[in-house]
């Protein structure tokens, strides 16, 4: 007997087990393992979280000129985001509407033209149909068009949502941070790296490693100048170990915010990072040493500052938001990461450096020193991922507890299970405490 063929749709139904998992989900807690190594959770997480949330997936200045694209690929998804010939930024399924073809196969390129290899037809880079050969009298090309994604840009970054109905917090959420962005100028920058690092473990283990600093001490060219103070607040109990930095943190952060007033820079941190559909957190923090950029000695890597504020000793501007992105901005360039799940034990992380758009590779500035920092400490982290995607994958792994330090760890966790909770209709009622359970 012929076994029945199962079609997997676009929208699959969440595997058994899955409510009462979500249901039961203990705050203060990582999660069950489940969440991290099932095909059916992985699944549920590219159908409700990726494809119904805003996603961070470029920067406009890899789609400076009309024609430039990016593919961005989860799932059985592909998206294309392209400027198009009016300058306006654009984003269409990469599905030809004849007889559905991947249309645009490379991660990135620049042409005049979407064409389809199967039968040619052709698709301007604003998504409307341009040419169908041999078509029927009356064919009505102004009917197919690509099928367009929800596209926002917010600062120099470009945000897709794949959902009929996106959130709707975006512009409120843009209203909030363009003030602390638009000063650095992004949308004129232009990119001098991005990276590609693929890591074994599953998506939310690279975000949650991203959202605590309490393993920084496996960052040791970071802790250069990245205060390893990140997540502790004035009122928790400070490592003892800490305390000499704790000092120099906030001598650091005295002199910043005397140089942040001056040039009229906002700063406050803000965190709505589990308090809204598209949860963020934004602030400006001081680095160590020169306090300039993310080198060995603080000092600006690129000779060329971003923008016209004549002041190399900015800190950082560090932002993040659900599910998938964060970056950190010093006055000579910026650093983008976005996350993308591949498979339920492998992710994703791209990593895109920008510098003035005027900069010169050789003359402003050398490229590995401008990389060279996050490029080892992204590798460090991709082996902490590895390491903990591991554990959690064996029989005996349970939930452990957040530390304080790791707040913003619970708040991505409880942004994603709410999210879920939400998306599936699933009742809250029965939420346990860590403290409780
Ligand atoms: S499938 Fe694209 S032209 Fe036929
Ligand atoms: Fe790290």
């Amino acid at each position: 007997m012929t076994a029945p063929f199962v079609a997997r749709t676009a929208t699959s139904a969440p595997a058994p087990g899955t409510h009462a998992l979500l249901t039961e989900r203990v705050h203060g807690e990582s999660l069950a393992a489940p969440f991290y190594v099932s095909d059916d959770f992985f699944d549920l997480d590219l159908d409700e979280i990726f494809s119904k949330s805003w996603l961070f997936v470029a920067t406009e200045a890899e789609i400076s000129e009309p024609g430039d694209y990016v593919t961005i690929a989860f799932g059985s998804r592909s998206v294309i985001v392209a400027r198009d010939d009016h300058g306006r930024v654009r984003a269409h399924h990469n599905v030809c509407r004849h007889r559905g073809a991947r249309l645009l196969t490379e991660p990135n390129g620049s042409t005049g033209t979407i064409v389809c290899s199967y039968h040619s037809w052709t698709y301007g880079m604003d998504g409307r149909l341009e040419f169908a050969d041999a078509q029927a009298p009356g064919f009505d090309k102004s009917c197919y068009s690509l099928r367009s994604v929800h596209v926002r840009t917010i600062a120099g970054l470009v945000f897709i949502c794949l959902a009929d109905e996106p959130p709707n917090d975006i512009d409120e959420v843009a209203g909030i941070v363009e003030p602390y962005l638009a000063p650095h100028r992004l949308a004129e920058a232009k990119v001098a790296k991005q990276t590609d690092l693929v890591e074994n473990g599953n998506w939310k283990l690279a975000m949650e490693n991203n959202r605590e600093c309490y393993h920084c001490g496996g960052h040791p060219e970071l802790l250069n100048v990245f205060f390893p103070t990140w997540g502790y607040s004035s009122t928790d109990a400070i490592p003892s170990r800490l305390a000499p930095v704790f000092d120099r943190y906030r001598r650091a952060t005295a002199a910043q915010i005397e140089i942040w007033d001056r040039r009229g820079l906002p700063y406050p941190r803000i965190e709505q990072l589990d308090t809204r559909p598209t949860g963020f957190h934004i602030e400006r923090e001081a680095l160590d040493l020169a306090g300039e950029s993310f080198t060995l000695d603080g000092t600006a890597a690129c000779g060329r500052l971003l923008t016209d504020i004549p002041e190399a000793q900015l800190g950082r501007l560090s932002m993040h938001l659900q599910p998938n992105m964060w970056l950190h901005v010093t006055s000579d360039h910026a650093l983008l990461f976005s996350v993308i799940p591949v498979a339920a034990d492998k992710t994703l992380v791209r990593t895109t450096w920008l510098v003035h758009r005027d900069a010169e590779e050789g003359v402003d500035y050398d490229l590995d020193h401008l990389t060279g920092m996050w490029e080892t400490t992204n590798r460090q982290d991709a082996d902490l991922v590895a390491l903990a995607h591991q554990g959690i994958s064996s029989p005996a792994y349970v939930p452990g507890p957040y530390g304080p330090s790791e707040f913003q760890v619970e708040a991505f966790i409880n942004w994603y299970v709410t999210t879920l909770r939400d998306r599936l209709g699933v009742p809250s009622s029965h939420v346990t405490d860590a403290a409780s359970a």
